[in-house]
C-alpha cells in the first residue's frame, strides 16, 4: 500500500522541520508549503541528510487563495494536513496587527477551503497556551476558559480555534488542536534547531547565543513575581517531543479514533521552570557561565503558566520524555553547530 501523504505547511520552520522528520521516520510522505518568510530553503537539505528521504516541496503562500487552490488541483492525493504555517511573534503582532490577522486567518481559510473542495478529512492545527492568558488556576487544563487574547497574535489562535470548531461541525473535517507550551531544544543531530532571524525573542535562543558570543547580556524580564525565586515560570518542552505528538495525532485521526470532530490537547511537560531554572541548567550543561542582568518586567509577560498534560498522556498516549537538562544541551549542541556553518 502507498504511504500516506501529509502536507505540512510551515515545514522549513523550528516545529514544523523536526514534524517532517518524525513523519518521514514513521512511514509518512511530506510534502512541505512555506513561503520563506522565516525559514531558510536550506533546512530541506538537513531533513534529508537526518531521514535519508528529501521531502517535496513548494513555495508560496498560502494566504493567497488563487496559489492555495491551485496547489489542491495539483495535488490530490493528500491524507492530511498538519497546519504550522503562522506569523508567531508576540511583540510583532502589537505593531502589525492587520498582517498577523490577514495571514494566520487567511491561511487557515485557504486550506479549509481545499480540504473542503477536495475531500480532505484531517488537520493538525498548531495553537498555543497563549489561548489562556494567565489561568486562574495550574495547571492549566483544556477546559479553562478562554480569556481575552493579551496580544493580536494570541487571539489569531483563539480564532483559529474557533473557525476550527464551527467548520468541523458542518463539514465532514475533523481536527486536532494542539496547544503548546514553551517549546525549545533541537534535533539531536545538530542539523536543524531554532533559526530566529535578528536578534531572538525567546528565551533559550537568547541564552545560546549570548553564551557563543554573539550577544553580550541576557536581560532577565522581571525577578519581582510572585514565584519562588521571582523570575517568571513556563512549561518548557523538547522540539522532539512536540513533533511526536503531531504523528500520533495524524495516526489518530487517520485510525478514524478521533472521539469528537475537534479535539483539543495541551503539549507540556506539566512542570513549570522559572527563568532563572532555565540559566542554571544551562551553565550546569554546558559548563559556561552566563553573562545575565536582571531588568524590569516585559509588558504582556504572564507570571506563570504549566499544562496539565493528563488529556494527552491519557487519551493520545503521549507523554513528553525530556528533560530540562536535555532541552538546554541539545539547544547548545545546535547553537555550536551554527559556527562552523553558513546559516
Ligand atoms: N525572557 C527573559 N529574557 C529574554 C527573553 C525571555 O527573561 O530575553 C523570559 C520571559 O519574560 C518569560 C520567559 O523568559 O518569562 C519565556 O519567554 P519566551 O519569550 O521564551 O516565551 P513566552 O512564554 O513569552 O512566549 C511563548 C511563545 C509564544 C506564545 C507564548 C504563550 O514564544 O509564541 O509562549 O505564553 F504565545
Amino acid at each position: 500500500m502507498a504511504n500516506k501523504k501529509i502536507l505540512v505547511t510551515g515545514g522549513t520552520g523550528f516545529i514544523g522541520s523536526h514534524t517532517v522528520v518524525e513523519l518521514q521516520q514513521n512511514g509518512y510522505d511530506v510534502i512541505i508549503v512555506d513561503n520563506l518568510s522565516n525559514s531558510s530553503i536550506d533546512v530541506l537539505d538537513y531533513i534529508a541528510k537526518i531521514s535519508g528521504i528529501m521531502p517535496a516541496f513548494e513555495q508560496f503562500d498560502l494566504a493567497d487563495g488563487k496559489l492555495t487552490a491551485g496547489f489542491f488541483n495539483r495535488n490530490n492525493n493528500i491524507d492530511g494536513i498538519i497546519h504550522f504555517a503562522a506569523f508567531k511573534a508576540v511583540g510583532e503582532s502589537m505593531a502589525k496587527p492587520l498582517d498577523y490577522y490577514r495571514n494566520n486567518l487567511q491561511s487557515l481559510i485557504n486550506l479549509l477551503e481545499g480540504m473542503k473542495t477536495h475531500a480532505i478529512s484531517n488537520m493538525v492545527f498548531s495553537s498555543s497556551c497563549t489561548v489562556y492568558g494567565q489561568p486562574d488556576e495550574l495547571p492549566v487544563t483544556e477546559k479553562a476558559p478562554i480569556k481575552p487574547a493579551w496580544s493580536p497574535y494570541g487571539n489569531t489562535k483563539q480564532m483559529c480555534e474557533e473557525i476550527l470548531r464551527f467548520v468541523t461541525h458542518s463539514h465532514p473535517v475533523h481536527a486536532i488542536a494542539l496547544r503548546y507550551f514553551n517549546p525549545i531544544g533541537a534535533h539531536d543531530s545538530a542539523l536543524i534547531g531554532e533559526l530566529p532571524l535578528g536578534v531572538p525573542n525567546n528565551l533559550v535562543p537568547f541564552i545560546t547565543q549570548t553564551a557563543i558570543g554573539k550577544r553580550e547580556c541576557l536581560s532577565v524580564f522581571g525577578n519581582d513575581y510572585n514565584t519562588s525565586d521571582g523570575t517568571a515560570v513556563r512549561d518548557y518542552i523538547h522540539v522532539v517531543d512536540i513533533a511526536k505528538a503531531h504523528v500520533i495525532a495524524v495516526e489518530r485521526m487517520l485510525g478514524g479514533r478521533s472521539k469528537s470532530e475537534l479535539e483539543i490537547f495541551n503539549l507540556g511537560t506539566g512542570t513549570g521552570y522559572s527563568v532563572l531554572d532555565v540559566i542554571n541548567s544551562f551553565e550546569r550543561v554546558s559548563g559556561e557561565k552566563l553573562n545575565y542582568k536582571i531588568v524590569p518586567r516585559r509588558p504582556g509577560d504572564v507570571e506563570m503558566v504549566w499544562a496539565d498534560t493528563r488529556f494527552a498522556n491519557d487519551e493520545l498516549g503521549w507523554k513528553a520524555e525530556k528533560s530540562l537538562d536535555e532541552m538546554m544541551s541539545s539547544a547548545w549542541k545546535w547553537e555550536k553547530a551554527l559556527v562552523t556553518r553558513p546559516v
